[in-house]
């Protein structure tokens, strides 16, 4: 970890995070390494979003706030949970560049993975990352995602085709090193 580990909470969303959401959202640097947000985002669009995720059964979504002074730093969640096969998709944004790299990422992906895991039943997660992004990868690796494949030039950002990285951890395989 290349920072001082920030102190954080997990919470429901609430309308109250629209304007951090808005921000983050809209932030080039956050922007470039998200899937499927290569579009500008109102606030509106961010209302909707965050209207449909709080009220969906099969997700478990997570705003990521700051101990200290209850800044939103971002969130993390579960989609797509499957009570059948046990699975579910994964998900997050540190929205804040000048909160990455101390911690945060990896202490929201354990916590949701705990919850996945232990709580949920769940004996699958999956992920696909833009393969440009080393900081989510190394994460990820650090936890316990195997890279299962390869969707080629998948996205297009910037003028150039981007590899996605599919990338799933079951139960067994979790790293839980908080
Ligand atoms: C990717 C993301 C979740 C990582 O969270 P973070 O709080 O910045 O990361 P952490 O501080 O927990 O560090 C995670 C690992 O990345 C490493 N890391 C930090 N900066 C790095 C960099 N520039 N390149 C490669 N690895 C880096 C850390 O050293 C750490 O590994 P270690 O514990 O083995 O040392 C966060 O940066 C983020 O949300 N970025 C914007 C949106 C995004 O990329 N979402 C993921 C889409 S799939």
């Amino acid at each position: 970890m290349t920072g001082s580990k920030l102190q954080i909470a997990f919470r429901k969303p609430e309308p109250k995070d629209l304007d951090a959401f808005y921000e983050q959202k809209n932030d080039p640097r956050v922007k470039c390494l998200l899937g499927g947000f290569s579009r500008p985002q109102s606030r509106r669009d961010l209302d909707e979003w965050l209207e449909f995720h709080r009220s969906r059964p099969d997700e478990v979504l997570w705003t990521i706030v700051s101990i200290i002074d209850q800044r939103c730093l971002g969130h993390v969640g579960l989609y797509k949970i499957d009570p059948i096969s046990r699975s579910s998709d994964f998900g997050i944004m540190i929205g804040d560049p000048a909160a990455w790299g101390c911690g945060v990422g990896t202490q929201a992906t354990l916590h949701a993975l705990r919850h996945a895991f232990n709580h949920e039943n769940l004996n699958r997660v999956s992920l696909t990352v833009l393969a440009t992004n080393d900081r989510a990868i190394r994460l990820y690796r650090k936890v316990g995602f195997i890279e299962e494949g390869c969707l080629r030039e998948a996205q297009f950002r910037d003028g150039k085709y981007i590899d996605l990285i599919a990338m799933g951890l079951l139960k067994h395989e979790f790293v839980d090193g908080d």
